[in-house]
């Protein structure tokens, strides 16, 4: 028999076991753009290291993206694993290295997994610096991280209690429909245009692929964007990837804070 992605998921998450001396984690985050400095907000840190030192994980490739995996003991119980940051689809190295940080949360016991983002706004009820929580998603990458006959339904992909958690933890948080595009290059203002037409509120490289692996495996999947500028065609102005960083490192503890108070809830 030759080895799957699944399995090499779970040799990474026995790897990640004798690593941290965890047995089992309660619940995965995907940290993105922005959102890693909010990992030191969810309880007392344990391991860090480089994800690439876990079998499958590669190190990263873009500026202002971190490859570190860091264990918390949540205050409450169960054991956190961040990943503060993750591989996109756009580094060529396809779909199961996209997802296989999901895949290996959820061999390490995760039931749950929250996907963060920083994302172009569609909206103009979605400002600069806003938390949105993702209601649904237009996976726009053309790809799956799914082979084979497994029709896996994702009427509820953004699980309905987990984002009714989120909204009693922080009241006024606004939801959007998240379009995943292939990257590395932004939109054009005209596929801007079509995306609004699509309904999307959100626009960004990441998320929708991994979303998909959470529910293959049964995993209930939270999902929030920080918006770090406006898409294109809209404001008149370029997109920088250097805007979106800055961004991302001002709203960290806001958002820090806002994941706290939703993670205490799990
Ligand atoms: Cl405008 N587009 C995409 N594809 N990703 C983004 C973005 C826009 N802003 C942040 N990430």
């Amino acid at each position: 028999m030759s080895t799957t992605a699944h399995d090499r998921a779970r040799e990474a998450a026995d790897a990640l076991r004798s690593r941290t001396g965890v047995d089992s984690y309660k619940v995965a985050l995907v940290m993105g753009s922005g959102w890693a400095p909010a990992a030191d907000q969810l309880g007392v840190e344990g391991e860090e290291f480089e994800v690439s030192e876990l079998p499958g994980f590669l190190a990263p490739t873009v500026q202002g993206h971190s490859g570190k995996v860091r264990s918390i003991m949540d205050a409450q119980d169960g054991a956190l694993l961040a990943f503060l940051g993750r591989t996109h689809l756009y580094e060529g190295h396809g779909t199961d290295a996209v997802v296989h940080g999901v895949r290996t949360a959820v061999a390490a016991g995760a039931t749950t997994v929250i996907l963060t983002n920083a994302a172009g706004s569609l909206n103009t009820d979605l400002g600069v610096g806003q938390p949105v929580l993702i209601s649904d998603h237009l996976n726009l990458t053309t790809r799956s991280p799914i082979v084979g006959a497994n029709f896996v339904d994702l009427t509820d992909t953004y699980a309905i209690q987990l984002r009714k958690l989120a909204h009693e933890a922080v009241p006024d948080l606004p939801e959007g429909v998240y379009a995943a595009m292939p990257g590395p290059h932004y939109e054009t203002p005209a596929e801007i245009r079509m995306l609004r037409a699509m309904g999307a509120d959100l626009v960004g490289m990441s998320t929708a692929l991994e979303a998909i692996a959470a529910r293959e495996l049964g995993a209930s999947v939270l999902g929030l964007s920080l918006v770090t500028n406006v898409a294109a065609g809209l404001t008149g102005q370029p997109l920088n990837h250097q805007e979106v960083l800055d961004t991302g490192r001002d709203a960290a503890a806001d958002v820090g804070q806002l994941l706290a108070a939703i993670v205490e809830r799990i």
